[in-house]
């Protein structure tokens, strides 16, 4: 018997929660122990001989459920509900308000955030908590006189948006909670009250200490002393303790009205900011039915507009579909190459049309179709690059960064996908004072010059100009794919601004196409192009110098980037129902399973 969670086990019936939980696990089959790691199957794949995570590296493996975050205590959280008789989305909860706790450069209360959903019967539903432009927000608001942008869509008061994180956990646990609300968002509360300091957590505040420094209540919060914490010291947040104790009390009145709505106006009155107690009561988060569309055989579930990633997903999903990869051979100068070619002229339409579908119109239907795909690629050439100043936009249309991934799957076989940000590192580096928690600049994702690069380099068009309570494009995509059998097979997202939609869709391809196993598919080194700039890049030392040659020779501009790229976690559901999975090396998260 495998229960679903669209049951309506509430609130108000949680003790009985324990006894309907016991109820499942006497009807459920004797138990088979889960693969154990090395047993679970993996591709003959090599990768550069320079590349930082080995090829053969050992998922996480477990029977019940798993849990894979960025941070080893939110994954504890999560496991924790979970081993309570939660459910992933009681589990996906708890872990997001533990995130905005011992993950301040992304996990966050101050700024927004999508879930895909399936559940055990085959449901799939999205959430949108992306946050609004203020009513008060204006399209050239970062522009200075003589029309040029400025960095307040990035820096400060104005640059954020209303947030949605809170009133997206109130969602999701309306519908689909089990576990009373307090005992979701308690953990993050004894996190507040003080947590032991890891290298993860000390190096992203040693990474932004100079922004850090920039307003007294972020210094004051994140510099105890004017130092980065000590590794092994206790981290206390009692502002944003307090300010969580009133969302545990009191549901999103706790942050939208009454004394944690009050310390934002009042923060936003101190630094110009334009966020209203109207601006606040007004923010409501939205269903939606996810962005489907098959590849090989495989149903992917992504997330629609306000977000782009499952829209260009599909697209280039549908482009790449007419290529054999595997017979191209992993990581070739011709496999890299149909991926470019493809992506090049699915984010070259993505910039131009896609936008906050609450208040343009967008040709959602066709954008994601095979046929529109197929008459996109009809003219990528296998033998040379199209340079992107060829390639227009498709459709017509009426006219250091740090967000975070979590990925849950239950041992009913439920599953949650939720990537969350505050944009970049520490958002608009604003600490709202006296609440304890940093607000967003999500309105950078907005085109506030359009035809100008944001931070991303992506250069967008004015379906996306700013609108007052208009949610800015995003680029995160948080993915669910069944398989053929239309079963639970991967769950998949990760940060990386611009290049989320490009990462996502490269696990897919790992897995689909050449039968990674869920660790393969999240150490591989990864590539990107987002049309302009009109670059191939690739993470340092993830290209065999000979592969970049043949690229070079195709007519691609290759660049190497810094440092990595992404930050992704991976559940897979093998065969015999094993859960495996795989938090990303690059940023230190951990997967944990029971
Ligand atoms: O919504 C978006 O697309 C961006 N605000 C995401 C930012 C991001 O991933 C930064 N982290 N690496």
């Amino acid at each position: 018997m495998t229960p679903s969670w669209t049951r309506p086990i509430r609130t108000t019936r949680a003790a009985l929660l324990g006894l309907i939980t016991l109820a499942f696990i006497a009807c459920e089959a004797p138990e088979r122990a889960p693969l154990a790691p090395d047993e679970v199957p993996r591709a003959a794949i090599d990768f550069p001989d320079d590349w930082r995570f080995p090829a053969d590296a050992l998922p996480v493996t477990a029977r019940n459920g798993m849990v894979s975050t960025t941070d080893a205590l939110a994954s504890e959280v999560g496991v924790q509900i979970l081993r309570d008789g939660g459910t992933a989305m009681d589990a996906a909860i708890a872990v997001s308000f533990a995130l905005a706790v011992v993950n301040p450069s992304a996990g966050n209360i101050g700024g927004g955030g999508f879930m895909v959903v399936r559940t055990a019967d085959g449901e799939t539903t999205a959430l949108d908590y992306r946050e609004k432009a203020p009513l008060a927000a204006t399209r050239d608001m970062y522009l200075d006189d003589e029309g040029e942008l400025t960095d307040r869509s990035v820096l400060g008061h104005l640059a954020a948006g209303v947030p949605g994180t809170v009133m997206g956990m109130w969602e999701a646990h309306q519908r689909y909670g089990s576990l009373p609300w307090e005992a979701l968002v308690e953990p993050a509360i004894d996190l507040a009250d003080g947590f032991e300091v890891a290298e993860r957590f000390a190096r992203s505040i040693r990474g932004s200490r100079t922004a850090l420094e920039l307003f007294d209540t972020t210094r004051e919060t994140f510099l105890p002393g004017g130092e980065v914490p000590e590794l092994g010291s206790t981290f206390r947040q009692p502002e944003l303790a307090a300010t969580l104790r009133r969302i545990r009390d009191t549901g999103p009145d706790g942050f939208y009205r009454g004394e944690t709505a009050d310390l934002i106006v009042a923060e936003m009155e101190r630094g110009n900011g334009i966020i209203t107690h109207e601006d606040l009561e007004r923010y409501t988060a939205e269903w939606r039915d996810p962005i489907t569309f098959t590849y090989r055989g495989y149903t992917v579930s992504s997330m629609p507009p306000s977000s782009s990633g499952g829209a260009t997903m599909a697209l280039m999903a549908h482009m790449v579909e007419g290529w054999d990869l595997a017979e191209l051979g992993w990581h070739s100068p011709e496999m890299i190459h149909v991926l470019a070619e493809s992506w090049r002229r699915a984010y070259s339409d993505r910039n131009q049309v896609l936008a906050d579908t609450d208040f343009v119109e967008v040709p959602l239907d066709r954008f994601v179709s095979a046929e529109y795909a197929a008459e996109r690629g009809a003219d990528i050439s296998m033998e040379r690059a199209t340079p992107s100043s060829e390639v227009g936009p498709g459709l017509e249309v009426g006219e250091g960064t740090q967000t975070t991934h979590y990925s849950i799957v239950d041992r009913y076989g439920n599953a949650v996908a939720v990537t969350t940000t505050i944009n970049s590192s520490f958002g608009s580096k604003v600490t709202v004072e006296g609440a304890g928690f940093l607000l967003n600049n999500e309105m950078d994702d907005f085109a506030a010059k359009p035809g100008f690069p944001n931070q991303f380099g992506l250069v967008q068009g004015e379906q996306n100009a700013i609108e007052p309570g208009k949610r800015m494009l995003s680029a995160m995509s948080p993915t669910i794919v069944t398989n053929p059998a239309d079963e639970l097979f991967f769950v998949s997202g990760t940060p990386g601004g611009s290049t989320i939609i490009t990462t996502v869709f490269q696990t897919i391809v790992n897995v689909v196409d050449f039968g990674m196993s869920v660790s393969q598919a999240v150490h591989a080194p990864r590539i990107h192009h987002q049309h302009l700039p009109d670059q191939l890049y690739y993470e340092n030392q993830g290209l065999h110098p000979s592969v970049v040659e043949a690229l070079e020779a195709l007519g691609h501009t290759v660049q190497q980037r810094g440092g990595t790229s992404g930050d992704v976690q991976a559940i897979m559901v093998l065969p015999d129902g094993t859960l495996a999975a795989q938090s990303d090396p690059r940023l230190g998260g951990t997967a944990l399973g029971y």
